[in-house]
């Protein structure tokens, strides 16, 4: 995860978005490098409008960028990123699809998956249901989306982002929607599932603790254009509890970011 590391998963170097033409545009990023190692848990936090979500979009092919390059997988990314799964702020299921269904849907979508899962449905129901196991949704596979509270859909919305094991998990405030006690049961989930699994991922939020206790590694942006202004290693011990985030060394910590934010936001 060190900005000299050229074996890294993530590589972003000095990277520009300008949304608009370039004279009269709106800068969102500017001179961003960041680079981020496979299997890492890394967090970006920064102030509203800094161009976290941009970076986001960037990092999975969504928009390209106006100047400089970035890598995944020591690809070029040029186009929508099939080995990534996103999940936002406001879970967008198929509302006529249950919950098994819309789990389902990136098999449906991503290459090499579309013709085997005709073949082996089954193998792949019976991977959705463990899952939705993980997330204690299991009872839950037949319901539409219509029917779950906020807190199951944002974790509907996790297991189809993971369907199709990502190596790069990226999640743009993915809790932020919800009540305190669900976003805090939801770190302990996702917890789990990447102590397992060890994809890659990029979390954006705006909650320090939840940023602390995630991650590996936090990053700070600057206000738009945004760049990257400070790395923090997390050392706490994985599995990290909620009660961890009640020690002093972590509440310094929370306290030390929130202070660089608040000059950023100057
Ligand atoms: N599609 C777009 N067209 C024009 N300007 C945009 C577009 N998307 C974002 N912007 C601008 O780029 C800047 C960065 O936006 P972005 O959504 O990346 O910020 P953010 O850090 O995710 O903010 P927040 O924390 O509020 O989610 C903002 O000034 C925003 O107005
Ligand atoms: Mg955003």
């Amino acid at each position: 995860m060190s900005a000299t590391n050229e074996q890294a998963f993530v590589k972003l170097k000095n990277v520009d978005i300008i949304y608009g033409d370039n004279a009269s545009g709106v800068k969102a990023l500017e001179g961003t490098n960041l680079h981020v190692e496979k299997g890492s848990f890394i967090a970006v936090v920064g102030p509203s409008g800094c161009g976290k979500s941009s970076l986001m979009r960037l990092v999975t092919g969504l928009i390209p960028p106006s100047a400089g390059t970035i890598k995944v997988a020591n690809k070029p990314v040029n186009g929508p990123l099939k080995i990534a799964g996103m999940a936002f702020q406001n879970p967008t299921l198929l509302p006529w699809r249950n919950t098994l269904d819309n789990i389902m849907l990136p098999l449906e979508i991503v290459d090499g998956y579309r013709k085997d899962l005709k073949r082996n449905r089954l193998k792949y129901e019976e991977k959705a249901y463990a899952l939705l196991e993980t997330v204690g949704l299991k009872d839950f596979a037949m319901s539409a989306p219509h029917e779950l509270s906020g807190g199951m859909k944002q974790r509907v919305s996790l297991c189809r982002a993971l369907m199709h094991e990502p190596e790069l998990l990226m999640l743009d405030e993915p809790f932020a929607a919800l009540d305190a006690f669900t976003r805090e049961e939801l770190w302990g989930v996702l917890q789990k599932l990447w102590m397992e699994k060890r994809f890659t991922v990029i979390l954006v939020t705006h909650d320090l603790r939840e940023a602390i206790y995630l991650s590996q590694k936090i990053y700070v942006m600057s206000s738009r254009p945004g760049k990257i202004v400070i790395e923090k290693n997390v050392e706490f011990d994985f599995p990290r509890s909620l009660s961890d985030t009640y020690k002093p060394d972590f509440v310094a910590l929370v306290e030390e970011l929130r202070n660089h934010i608040s000059l950023e936001r100057q």
